[in-house]
């Protein structure tokens, strides 16, 4: 049987990398298989350079900055997932086609549909499972406040609450896939108990 595909979604300042340490012990330990973790962008030996290009203070236009995080997942796709699955690891990964749709189209004005026809033209690997970090914009806002903003951070609360919003309703829409966390008030002990007791059901 092949490795398990997770994704972890969420605003900026949700925790992602916080449970994806956390899930990655979990899903070993449960599965007996290696466990991969991974995040977009830049997630691949050389994707540094993209990654710093695509968050620093170059302003592309809305289609350039598409085509460039999905450039940056073809070869994450390449060079990372596809070879972690081929051999059977389990994959985490931090961000992916849902973190697209929530800041290019939800965020950034892209059409949604037209965002979504490219991106099921790339092919990418259907996640099996999708979790999603619901916390307030308003508490993303506050923890991230202290670090050095990229350039989607600089938008502040506006374009948070758009992409907080375009994630519930593709949580909504998909809710065989998507494991939606209400974070709000919880602790980093809570959410993860909300997602491993979830996840029982399919792992
Ligand atoms: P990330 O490193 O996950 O930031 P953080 O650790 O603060 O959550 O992601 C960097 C930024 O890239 C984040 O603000 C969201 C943005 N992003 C997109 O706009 N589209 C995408 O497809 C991806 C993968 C990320």
């Amino acid at each position: 049987m092949a490795g398990i595909f997770i994704t972890l979604e969420g605003i900026d300042g949700a925790g992602k990398s916080t449970q994806s340490g956390r899930l990655a012990e979990w899903l070993k330990q449960r599965t007996g298989r290696e466990t991969v973790r991974t995040y977009e962008p830049g997630g691949w030996l050389g994707g540094e350079s993209l990654r710093g290009l695509m968050l620093s203070g170059t302003k592309f236009s809305a289609m350039s900055e598409l085509l460039l995080f999905l450039a940056d997942r073809a070869e994450h796709v390449n060079r990372v997932i596809l070879p972690s699955l081929r051999q059977n690891c389990n994959v985490i990964c931090e961000r992916w086609n849902e973190s697209t749709i929530a800041y290019q189209a939800g965020g950034h004005d892209l059409n949604p549909g037209h965002v979504k026809r490219i991106i099921s033209a790339c092919n990418f690997p259907e996640p099996n499972i999708k979790i999603l970090l619901d916390i307030p914009p308003e508490t993303a806002i506050e923890r991230i406040k202290s670090r050095k903003p990229d350039r989607f951070e600089a938008e502040g609360l506006p374009l948070m609450r758009r992409v907080a919003e375009s994630y519930r309703r593709m949580a909504s829409d998909e809710p065989g896939k998507f494991i939606r966390v209400d974070c709000d008030g919880m602790t980093e002990d809570d959410v993860f108990q909300a997602i491993a007791s979830r996840l029982e059901a399919f792992v």
